[in-house]
């Protein structure tokens, strides 16, 4: 199975062509950025997803599956910032083509409130490298890949959370914004119960 930075290549590669794929098939125009910025947000999801889960979901569940996906945390969460960045660009894209449309879409608050959480995504994934995490030392990493985490997080919520009275297709979105959250407190939970056993005995 593919891991490692080359995981990071090989899904940066796709994603990079599934973007181009969408806005040349449907002739350069906003719609193709709209499905685009669409389409990103959906790969952002599933790989922050599974970057945010991978040590929980270890712990919980272990398997060979999720010992790969813990295993290849780092190198999901930077592909998760790739995908995020290319949302990022292909929604600046929209703003340039189409002004209008792009206020219709957005507002000044979601840009400050979805633009902090690419302060946080930048940050970690700079420290993602052993020489910059390193750098940082292990508590400052811990405490900025913890509230960056839990801040991105809070960011799909509201993303998706909002469309749902929209469309049906939402859905399945939210559940699994929603499950991501109830697996990380399960472990937190049960990790708490494990330490409190030790200290009792
Ligand atoms: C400056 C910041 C951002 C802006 C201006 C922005 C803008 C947009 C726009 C305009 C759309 C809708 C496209 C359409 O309906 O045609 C969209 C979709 C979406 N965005 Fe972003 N976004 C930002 C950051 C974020 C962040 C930080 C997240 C989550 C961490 C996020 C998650 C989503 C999701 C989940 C969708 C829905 C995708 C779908 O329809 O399936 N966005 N964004």
């Amino acid at each position: 199975m593919i891991h490692g930075w080359r995981l990071v290549g090989v899904l940066s590669v796709l994603m990079g062509a599934m973007t181009v794929g969408f806005i040349a098939g449907h002739g350069w125009d906003a719609e193709g950025i709209r499905l685009a910025i669409r389409a990103t947000a959906r790969t952002s999801l599933v790989l922050f997803v599974m970057a945010f889960t991978a040590s929980a979901l270890a712990d919980l569940l272990p398997s060979e599956a999720t010992r790969w996906q813990r295993r290849n945390r780092r190198y999901l969460g930077v592909s998760f910032a790739v995908s995020h960045f290319i949302h990022l660009g292909v929604i600046l894209a929209l703003a340039s083509v189409d002004q209008a449309l792009f206020w219709k879409l957005t507002n000044i608050s979601t840009i400050v409130l979805a633009g902090s959480a690419y302060l946080f995504i930048a940050a970690m994934a700079a420290t993602s490298f052993d020489r910059t995490a390193a750098w940082l030392g292990p508590r400052k990493w811990r405490l900025l890949h913890l509230v960056g985490g839990w801040y991105i997080w809070i960011s799909f919520a509201v993303a998706v959370g909002k469309r749902v009275p929209l469309d049906r297709f939402y859905w399945p979105m939210a559940a699994l914004v929603l499950a991501a959250a109830i697996v990380r407190l399960l472990a937190m939970s049960r990790r708490n119960r494990r330490q409190a056993a030790i200290g009792a005995s």
